[in-house]
């Protein structure tokens, strides 16, 4: 087994719905293929058509699943509760929301726009917001129990420089994560999060490592275990997350990053760099100081 193979069984995910925000692209075309294999039909969504329809061709040609595509901009409630209404006529019903579409570039702060920062706040957290409450009211008005899952990152909760509005808009969802996850258990809809660190797309590389920055901070590095993610592994832990198999995992954010966040938290984690027969050296001198 290696951990680019599919991880659960074929029919772990037979004939439940999926609506999956930025399923035309990225993170979410390969999750998406994933759900398709184990038996789920897909909705994608997101603004571009044309992206969509041509994802969906493929994706129908590698997996024989069923798929449906809608264009709209989750920044806008009431095309999200018309989304929402067309994948219930087409499937009878949703079972599952993954939000995943996200807009992000890296810029320092002082530079941007109004604008510029609202727009990325209103397609991460507000996008976000739309989708859940428009399916929340859905599920909850007509007894369905469901499962929701958000890709955050892991500077939801450490923030960073120079992605100040994606920062504060994926906190703003984890947040959402976690209270809706207690406040809407009554009602049978799980809430987890997945927090990712590098894994390799064009929509996110093009902006956060645009030209020859993609060479002077290879990512990889920055990863103890010198690697970046494959897609097939992020695809293995959201389908079990949107799964049975998960039932009781309830507002939880697993993080994903060969460890790269905790590399960049932990106070002596610089010691990695020290050579290994420096360390009789280090050891002798701390032990001379005791006498
Ligand atoms: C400064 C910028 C800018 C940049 C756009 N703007 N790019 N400002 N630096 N690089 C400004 C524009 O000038 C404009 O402000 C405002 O932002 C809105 O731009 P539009 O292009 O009109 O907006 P829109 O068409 O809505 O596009 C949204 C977008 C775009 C976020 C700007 O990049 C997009 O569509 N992204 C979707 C896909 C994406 O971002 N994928 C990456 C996710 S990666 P003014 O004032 O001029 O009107 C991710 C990974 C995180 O989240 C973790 C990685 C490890
Ligand atoms: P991506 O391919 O650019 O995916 C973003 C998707 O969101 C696109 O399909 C885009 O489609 C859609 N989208 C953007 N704005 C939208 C809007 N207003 N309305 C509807 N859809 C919209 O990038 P990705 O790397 O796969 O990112 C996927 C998710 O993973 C994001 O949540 C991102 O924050 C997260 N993530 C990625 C990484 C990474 O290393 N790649 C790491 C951590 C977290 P349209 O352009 O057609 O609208």
């Amino acid at each position: 087994m290696k951990y680019t193979q599919g991880m659960l069984s074929p029919d772990s995910l037979k004939d439940k719905v999926i609506v999956v925000t930025g399923g035309g692209s990225g993170l979410g075309k390969s999750m998406t293929k994933y759900f398709l294999e184990l038996g789920a039909k897909a909705a994608i969504v997101s603004r571009n058509l044309e992206k969509l329809e041509s994802a969906a061709k493929e994706l129908k040609e590698q997996t024989g699943g069923e798929i449906f595509t809608y264009a709209l901009d989750v920044r806008d409630y009431e095309a999200v509760e018309k989304m929402r209404n067309a994948v219930v006529s087409h499937y009878g019903k949703i079972d599952i929301l993954l939000n995943n579409a996200a807009g992000n570039f890296i810029s320092p702060t002082e530079r941007l726009s109004a604008n510029a920062f609202d727009s990325v706040i209103d397609i991460v957290l507000k996008g976000t917001k739309n989708c859940t409450l428009a399916l929340g009211k859905y599920w909850i008005e007509n007894k369905l129990p469901a499962t929701v899952l958000n890709i955050v990152t892991t500077y939801s909760w450490t923030g960073s420089a120079y992605v100040v509005p994606s920062a504060m808009a994926k906190a703003g969802v984890l947040a959402m994560t976690r209270s809706l996850a207690v406040e809407w258990a009554k009602y049978n809809i799980r809430f987890n999060a997945i927090a990712p660190g590098p894994f390799p797309t064009k929509g996110a590389w093009d902006r956060l490592l645009p030209g020859d920055l993609k060479d002077k901070f290879d990512l990889a590095k920055k990863v103890p275990l010198k690697r970046v993610g494959e897609h097939q592994e992020l695809a293995n832990l959201a389908a079990y997350l949107v799964s049975d198999y998960s039932s009781y995992i309830n507002g939880e954010v697993v993080t994903i990053d060969g460890g790269e966040w905790l590399l960049g938290a932990g106070e002596f984690n610089m010691l990695e760099q020290v050579p290994k027969d420096m360390w009789d050296m280090l050891e002798a001198m701390i032990k001379a100081k005791k006498s």
